[in-house]
């Protein structure tokens, strides 16, 4: 058997085009423009291409960006007043700070300095909680994006086993309160594991669901994966290539050929989870400035 490969950029790209024309809408009725203020600290280069990726889709979704580049050297003090800058500009609905923050930063603080409605990220305490109490809140991305890819391909959530791999508060842990929502894409029984974990295969053999987000290549092979699964891998890994013109090239944290084999869904990497993630974001911006409007 070979799985079906879902398509991230297809069901992004539609995704896409569809909030595309609610942001022109809100334009014309009400004259605003939905806003996504981006604060990248630092020049790492994995965190520099995402930002650059996000600002190309805001352009493209008639959104406003505001790039906020700071030098790695930017002390807490300068990064929290240009959060609060943001918090405080009317053309700003969304805030993204990209993470990891330079460890001299307190990343919890910045994080806290966000306004909850314009925590288009679904970072803050105030966000986090509402998620896992089931309350109206921006979701974070990536975990968002995962639900509605696995929506949009028809795997059924309700009463299946979903195993993650991996306790991140970027993915691991938000992924596995939205699985457990009662409500579509939710209704799962949910097993977190991470590097504490001992017999790891013991646990994903079991997944009905599979979410990998282990920050490793090669973390699940084929005879990790229980026949017929739905796999989804969100690392992105950069592995050194010196046939490629930039040196490296991206894989998952699953390995794709042998998987492949086994599952009946897998996504691929590149082209499956991340285009989603910047897609959610972009979904966020335009409900932050819809409640702004409505405010
Ligand atoms: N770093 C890795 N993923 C993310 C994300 O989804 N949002 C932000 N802000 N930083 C990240």
């Amino acid at each position: 058997m070979s799985a079906i490969v879902i398509d991230g950029k297809k069901l992004a790209a539609e995704m896409r085009a569809d909030i595309a024309r609610q942001v022109a809408e809100l334009r014309a009725r009400h004259d605003v423009v939905p806003g996504l203020g981006v604060m990248l600290v630092g020049a790492d280069p994995a965190s520099s291409s995402y930002v650059a990726a996000k600002e190309k889709a805001c352009e493209e979704a008639g959104i406003f960006s505001l790039d906020v580049r700071l030098p790695a050297e930017t002390d807490r003090d300068e990064a929290l007043g240009r959060v609060r800058a943001m918090n405080g500009d009317p053309r700003v609905h969304g805030i993204l700070v990209q993470l990891p923050l330079p460890r001299h930063i307190d990343e919890g603080a910045v994080i806290n300095a966000i306004l909850p409605e314009k925590d288009v990220d679904g970072f803050t305490p105030v966000n986090v909680g509402r998620m896992v109490i089931g309350e109206t809140c921006f979701l974070p991305c990536t975990p968002h994006g995962i639900i509605q890819m696995l929506v949009s391909a028809g795997v059924e959530t309700a009463g299946k086993h979903a195993v993650i791999v991996g306790r991140s508060n970027i993915v691991g842990k938000p992924v596995a309160s939205l699985l457990m929502r009662k409500c579509e894409g939710g209704n799962a029984t949910v097993t977190v594991c991470h590097t504490g974990t001992r017999d790891l295969a013991a646990f994903t053999r079991q997944a009905d669901i599979l979410i990998v987000a282990a920050g490793r290549p090669g973390t699940v092979t084929g005879e990790m994966v229980k026949p017929g699964a739905a796999v989804i891998d969100v690392g992105v890994n950069r592995i050194p290539d010196q046939s490629r013109k930039s040196g490296f090239r991206l894989a998952g944290d699953v390995d794709f050929d042998s998987v492949k084999e086994v599952a009946s869904l897998i996504t691929p990497v590149p082209g499956g989870v991340g285009p989603m993630t910047i897609t959610m974001l972009l979904y966020n911006t335009l409900e932050a400035a819809r409640r702004a409007v409505a405010s």
